[in-house]
């Protein structure tokens, strides 16, 4: 439980930094979709989404899971995706027009706990990668409990631990050593904040929900052709990354970037670099 006035300045803090990678995101949208597509595709199966079913997508961002439910829910169904970015909504209306996905609607939100949607109206509930950068996910989680149908299933991923991230750990790392950043509270909302199935697992039963099954998985996190071209990646999208990087000053960012750029060249020396990580994904039902 967080404080009101700390649940909204971390809010507006979440909002400003995804809001500043929207534009990147929007660009790189299917470069950065397909390492990962290995979470979406177990929370699809976890979720049992079927023709015409009513989907409600948390923290949607750019439309992942959102546009391949669309898919999977057909004409006859309906996703709503919502997000406290307005430039991450607006880049997914802007998809959903280009490619033709009339049944996918995105909305801003002000918070998670105002989701604007009716009570037990919805016959599934995703939230990909965006649990742990709220302030109360229990309370986040209640929400999308009362936006389900009786017997409807909410389906959650999150990010491992930080030694099983290096994608991410690695340049947190240097960053933090090249600038001299004092150590964060892990417990604070943030990309490793929900790094466990146990920790998932009984945030979802808090909440309410029943028949909880909780498991970690490696995934494919990055490809890029080279390590110049991987800084370019980090520095374009990775919100809190994004942000942290530009309070620093020039000189501080340089050093930053040729010190990753070259602890990268070191670990993939001939050429594409891949770098694996660990998602958490969770499932529960509603009551009946
Ligand atoms: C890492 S992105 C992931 C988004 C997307 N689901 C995906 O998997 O690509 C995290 C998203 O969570 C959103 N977010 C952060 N805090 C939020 C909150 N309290 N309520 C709703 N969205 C939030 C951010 O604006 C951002 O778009």
């Amino acid at each position: 439980m967080v404080g009101l006035d700390r649940a909204w300045s971390i809010r507006d803090r979440q909002r400003a930094e995804w809001s500043a990678v929207a534009p990147g995101w929007q660009r790189n949208r299917e470069k950065m979709t397909a390492p990962t597509s290995v979470i979406t595709e177990k929370m699809l199966s976890l979720a049992g989404i079927r023709a015409g079913h009513r989907v409600l997508d948390l923290a949607c961002a750019v439309g992942d899971p959102a546009f391949a439910i669309a898919g999977l829910v057909g004409p006859g169904g309906y996703v709503l995706g919502l997000d406290l970015s307005p430039e991450m909504v607006e880049a997914a209306r802007e998809l959903a027009l280009r490619e033709g996905a009339s049944n996918a609607e995105f909305r801003t939100i002000e918070s998670e706990l105002g989701l604007g949607v009716p009570g037990e109206d919805f016959d599934v509930a995703t939230c990909r990668l965006g649990l742990m950068f709220m302030p109360d996910p229990v309370a986040a989680l209640r929400e999308l409990r009362v936006a389900l149908k009786p017997g409807g299933r909410v389906v959650a991923s999150t990010w491992g631990a930080p030694e099983r991230n290096p994608n991410f750990s690695l340049p947190m790392e240097i960053i933090a050593r090249d600038a001299a950043l004092p150590p964060r509270d892990p417990n604070a909302p943030g990309i490793f904040a929900l790094p466990n199935p146990e920790r998932l697992e009984g945030l979802l039963a808090e909440a309410g929900f029943v028949e909880v099954e909780a498991f970690a998985f490696e995934t494919p996190v990055v490809k890029a052709k080279d390590a110049e071209s991987y800084w370019y990646g980090v520095s374009t999208v990775a919100g809190p990354l994004v942000s942290l990087l530009a309070s620093l000053s020039e000189e501080q960012r340089r050093v930053i970037r040729e010190d990753v750029v070259e602890m990268i060249g070191e670990m993939f020396p001939e050429g594409p670099v891949e770098v694996s990580g660990e998602a958490v994904v969770a499932v529960g039902t509603k009551p009946l």
